[in-house]
């Protein structure tokens, strides 16, 4: 590539894109040298060098508790100072709940800024008396109740917060821009300003966005890549909440937070191996087989629920919402293939109970013995967990975290885990039902 050259005057350094006699700046006749851009960009005052790798600082004391072992999971330790956290939702799933208690519980880190330009400073008063946040609490918490981002950075200069957060994106404008609230440059820019704010002063920012089911025109989607971590905030059944990472800076994506919302907000589920189990007497009806799934640094036992039935009209489909419909199709064409079911002329219904999404591959072999089960109407034994990845051959993949399987299987009081061939494990060997294929994983259960 050609690089442009330019023409800076000689004495007082000013550039043109062509050559001219007189310097417009300084006056100066015939001072114009050609030069070019990057050998010449002028040394700014007070700027940044680089420096040496293993030179680096890095500060211990560079994160800070949220007061919510969930959320603080989730951001992989707490709250990184200096750092942009936004958290995409729907509307009414927990949002601002989810701020307001967190602040509650981070106010004895320092000065937590609440800006909110859906409610009144009454409202959110409101809101904190409802989840039961004791009056003595709040001393430190400023609400403030504005969406003018000069005005939101004059308040913060002035309360110093450790913590702002700004509840949300989509009400914030900046008087400099020519665009109503909630449009992209809108959007943007505040958000921008808050960011450079934070970083200059350490603190932390939480940032609330709307997510609408119609898909992400005009929010947070569009300020994602200026933000260090992204959560969003999801139902799983009517009152169960995840809390995932879309990406984060300071840590894995792989953690989730659990909360239930009730009567007081939301409570913090930390132990919810058994949350997405159906409570039921006896034993499971066809259709159902239950996997331990690994997320982050917990396994959870899920309930996978099939249901295959003639298809109306006579064309398969799939309904598969929190499994992706391709895997469920792939999953039946290999059960088609290597184990003599048909599901060419049947509508399969799959379903997670507890409604949780999940989208590791060790859900596989538990979502074919689902559909098997569903298929033949037989249910699989009791107290039986599986997990495996199948490949389109009908042979099995061994699963990351086998122990930590088998063993969340062990507490749950379950009998045993079938589960693709590998090293097998000497102290829980008695749980362990290793199979190789998908036909020898179906005579295990089914014969
Ligand atoms: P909210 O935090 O306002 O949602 P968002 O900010 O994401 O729009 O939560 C609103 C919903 O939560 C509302 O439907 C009522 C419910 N809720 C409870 O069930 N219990 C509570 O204690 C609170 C404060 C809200
Ligand atoms: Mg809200």
């Amino acid at each position: 590539m050609k690089i442009k050259s330019l023409f800076q005057c000689s004495v007082c350094r000013h550039e043109e894109p062509k050559w001219l006699g007189r310097c417009p700046e300084c006056g100066s006749w015939n001072s114009f040298d050609e030069t070019f851009p990057s050998k010449t960009a002028p040394k700014k005052e007070n700027e940044v060098l680089p420096i040496p790798l293993n030179a680096v600082e890095t500060r211990e004391d560079f994160r800070f508790d949220s007061g919510l072992g969930e959320v603080n999971r989730v951001l992989g330790g707490g709250i990184m100072k200096g750092s942009a956290v936004l958290i995409g939702g729907e509307p009414g799933i927990g949002k601002s709940t989810l701020m307001l208690q967190m602040a509650a519980q981070a106010e004895t880190q320092g000065r937590i800024l609440y800006v909110s330009g859906e409610e009144s400073s009454g409202q959110i008063k409101t809101r904190a008396d409802r989840l039961g946040i004791p009056a003595q609490r709040g001393e430190r918490i400023e609400v403030f109740s504005g969406t003018e981002v000069a005005e939101i950075l004059r308040i913060c200069d002035r309360v110093k917060p450790v913590l702002l957060i700004i509840d949300s994106i989509q009400t914030l404008y900046s008087e400099e821009i020519g665009s109503v609230p909630g449009s992209v440059n809108q959007i943007k820019i505040c958000s921008q300003e808050l960011i450079d704010w934070v970083k200059r002063k350490g603190a932390a920012l939480f940032l609330v966005g709307h997510v609408t089911k119609e898909g992400f025109i005009a929010g947070p989607k569009v300020i994602e890549h200026m933000v260090d971590t992204v959560l969003y905030f999801d139902t799983a059944s009517s009152d169960v909440r995840i809390l995932r990472a879309a990406k984060n800076r300071f840590g894995s994506i792989d953690e989730i937070g659990i909360f239930q919302m009730g009567e007081q907000g939301l409570s913090q589920v930390e132990n919810p191996a058994r949350l997405f189990l159906f409570q039921r007497e006896g034993n499971s009806p066809p259709g159902v087989a239950v996997v331990p799934v690994y997320e982050g640094s917990r396994v959870l036992l899920v309930e996978i629920q099939s249901l295959v039935v003639p298809a109306k009209g006579g064309v398969s489909r799939v309904f598969s919402e929190r499994i992706d419909a391709g895997r469920v199709a792939r999953m039946a064409a290999v059960l088609e293939k290597h184990c003599q079911v048909r599901f060419a002329d049947q509508d399969v219904y799959v379903n997670v109970g507890g409604g949780i999404r999940i989208g590791e591959v060790g859900i596989e072999l538990p979502l074919c013995l689902a559909l098997y089960s569903a298929r033949a109407d037989l249910p699989l034994p009791e107290l039986t967990a599986v997990v495996g990845e199948v490949s389109l051959t009908g042979e099995l993949r061994p699963v990351a975290h086998l122990l930590r399987r088998l063993r969340a299987v062990k507490e749950m009081s379950y009998r045993r885990l079938v589960h693709p061939k590998d090293t097998i494990v000497p102290d829980l060997a008695d749980y362990c039902r290793p199979v190789r294929t998908i036909q020898e994983a179906v005579r295990s259960c089914f014969v």
